[in-house]
């Protein structure tokens, strides 16, 4: 199996930035029939007058958005405006882009940064306790909080969060009048019926999807067993039972677990060196209880470059201000750090414009803000939302929400016995009700690449516009939302080696500039008076408020990070490991995977016979090897499988095949362990 061997050479030299290159200056168009009037471009007639004349908001804005740069450099004492590289050290060769920004000088930082691994030996810091170093607030500390629970103290944690399973759903309590609601469970066939305060009873074998998809729940039909409610969870046994204890047939499912099914993409014509990238990440290089840390859990988040964590650092020690508000040098160096930022997303995405970026807290807000915006524009009474059985719960609730406000309903694109979704099946849900498609890219709990391009060619066909949630794709391929003809691409910052708290709405323009505000504020207006307001047009039009600036940053520069190495690269080396990973987890007896589609990326979701799922994480947990045990945010598809959860490991580039082997012989040893039980 062809696993990149890492060479010194390994990365692709940096592309140079074109001179002069850097984000367009924020300069107010003065030239059109708006400016005669004395008013911004855009702004409708009947503006209040005196607004002063062109040339005076002509400085006024120039010294709002470039800090005076365009009459001569915003620092005291004028002077032009100057093309400074990133502010921090390469995290190794070649690895960040000089990408330009057109700002005042902010000073460099002061001590040269290391590169590679951090200049401190590995530590073990056992997980779950508060940071080290900071005292721990309690009672007698300043800043305890009458009332507030105690903070474990360290080592009171066993460092494990343990899921407890959910109180039985009170099937009988659901209030009548709960039409629309979606039964997305593929074991309650079509029409059937349970008794009230009963889960559905599981037939033998996995339930096939029927024609029509799944089963809905429709009006009147309130007391039906609902697998994801409004108000709770369907009943589970005490302590869920292997699937082999529950009479399911995964022999279906095991057929297709042969790595030969993953295609062979051949061996890559660049080299890549796993190893040199780990030494960039400093958190990979401690010890989590005695052992080497192996972070196999990039799928929940992953872990940030030195880059990543200089350039925030560098943000709040040089360039901190609010953006687009204040005529001083940092208003301005920060304002360009983060409109740098959004052109570095829309280069990373291949979108059109920087207009068609807007930074949200992460995927979910993403979704959430185009349901509020789009969904309750477009979608009215009767009208449908589809979704495949693939989608993260924030992929699924925001349009379940959405549905119960408008009476519309949710429908539920059908998976086959691999964790693919079914295209015709898909197709077959598509009718002149549809108003939306939401899809996810690449499913976070199996790991399937959807053939999201086909998708959104088909709800084309239809005149239906798609979301394409890019959430578990981004960090392992490259996306161009122009190819894919997404209307709207979403992912979050953390998933990405960026910051938590940032994340990104892809629209089309002609889409996003309809669309109304989703919150009020600062920021997303061009005017305000007591009898009305005027807003922005995009994207600060969904922009309210003081944003995630810094963040926003942050991920620009894990942008830069990764195209350094080239998203192609990234892509061909992961799927050579997913390969490798398959193969060897197959052999470890006992074990079966979950998600077998001939198209994955990063993902390796698996049952452990006669294990429990968060046994099998805690026991990887003292190897130092950290995954996710659990539903991922998406209890539908597990459920498809018959399961509610899995054991996850989920990989980045930065993972070794080497990781992979500990994997496998942890397993084996928990396998063993058992046995002698
Ligand atoms: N969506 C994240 C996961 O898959 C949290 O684990």
């Amino acid at each position: 199996m062809p696993i990149l061997t890492p060479t010194p050479e390994a990365l692709p030299a940096a592309p140079e930035p074109a001179a002069g290159a850097g984000p367009e200056p924020l300069v107010l168009d003065l030239s059109g029939p708006e400016a005669a009037r004395g008013l911004p471009p855009g702004l409708p007639p009947g503006l209040p007058s005196g607004w002063p004349d062109p040339g005076v908001i002509a400085q006024l804005a120039n010294a709002l958005f470039q800090g005076g740069a365009v009459q001569g450099g915003g620092v005291p004492g004028g002077g032009a405006p100057q093309v400074v590289s990133p502010p921090s050290t390469p995290p190794g060769p070649g690895l960040l882009p000089g990408a330009p920004a057109v700002t005042t000088l902010a000073p460099h930082l002061p001590v040269q940064l290391p590169v590679g691994p951090p200049d401190v030996p590995p530590v073990t810091i056992p997980s779950a306790v508060p940071t080290p170093n900071l005292p721990a607030p309690g009672p007698g500390s300043a800043v305890a909080v009458p009332g507030a629970p105690a903070v474990p103290q360290p080592g009171s944690s066993p460092g494990l969060f343990v899921p407890a399973f959910p109180a039985p759903f009170d099937f009988a309590g659901l209030p009548a009048g709960l039409g629309n609601v979606v039964a997305l469970d593929a074991r309650r066939p079509p029409g059937g019926s349970a008794a009230p305060g009963h889960a559905p009873a599981l037939p033998a074998g996995i339930a096939r999807p029927s024609e029509d998809g799944y089963y809905f729940l429709r009006e009147g039909e309130t007391r039906a067993p609902v697998a994801d409610g409004p108000r709770g969870l369907p009943a589970l046994p005490a302590e869920p039972a292997h699937p082999a204890a529950r009479g399911l047939d995964f022999t279906g499912v095991a057929a297709g677990l042969r790595p030969e099914l993953v295609p062979d993409l051949g061996p890559s014509p660049h080299p890549f060196d796993p190893h040199a990238v780990k030494r960039d990440f400093p958190i990979l290089q401690q010890s989590v209880h005695g052992k080497p840390l192996i972070w196999l859990d990039n799928a929940a988040t992953t872990q940030k470059p030195q880059a990543v964590i200089d350039r925030l650092s560098h943000f709040y020690a040089y360039e901190n201000s609010n953006i687009h508000r204040a005529a001083h040098a940092l208003a301005a160096r920060a304002t360009d750090a983060y409109e740098a930022a959004r052109e570095k997303v829309r280069r990373f995405l291949n979108a059109g414009s920087t207009k068609d970026i807007v930074f949200v807290r992460g995927a979910t807000e993403a979704i959430n803000l185009v349901a509020q915006t789009y969904g309750r524009r477009h979608v009215k009474e009767g009208d449908e939302i589809v979704v495949t059985h693939l989608e993260h719960h924030a992929n699924i609730v925001p349009w379940q929400q959405l549905a119960a406000e408008k009476g519309a309903r949710l429908r539920v694109a059908p998976v086959d016995d691999t964790g693919q979704v079914i295209v015709e099946a898909f197709e077959r849900l598509i009718n002149p009700r549809t108003r939306l498609v939401a899809v996810a890219q690449v499913s976070n709990a199996l790991g399937t690449v959807v053939p999201v391009k086909e998708l959104v060619a088909i709800a084309h066909r239809h005149g239906v516009r798609v979301l394409v949630d890019g959430a578990q794709s981004v960090s392992h391929m490259a996306v161009d939302v122009q190819a894919l003809d997404a209307d709207f691409f979403v992912f979050s910052g953390h998933k990405v080696f960026g910051p938590t708290g940032i994340g990104v709405v892809y629209g089309k323009p002609e889409v996003l500039k309809d669309l109304p505000p989703w919150q009020g504020g600062g920021n997303m207006i061009a005017d305000v008076t007591f009898e009305k307001t005027i807003y922005n047009g995009p994207p600060e039009r969904f922009e309210a408020g003081t944003g995630n600036i810094a963040d926003a940053v942050g991920l620009g520069a894990a942008i830069d990070y990764v195209e350094a190495i080239g998203m192609e690269v990234i892509a061909r080396y992961e799927h050579e490991l997913l390969v490798y990973a398959t193969a060897k987890l197959l052999a470890v007896p006992g074990l079966t995977l979950i998600g077998t589609a001939a198209e994955k990326a990063s993902v390796l979701s698996f049952v452990l016979d006669g294990c429990r799922t968060q046994d099998v994480g805690a026991a990887l947990d003292r190897e130092g090897i950290a995954v996710r045990a659990g539903h991922h945010c998406a209890q539908p598809i597990l459920r498809r499988f018959g399961l509610e959860t899995t054991v996850r490991p989920s990989l980045a580039f930065y993972n070794t095949t080497e990781d992979i082997d500990a994997l496998e012989a942890a397993l084996r040893r928990i396998q063993a362990r058992r046995g002698l039980r």
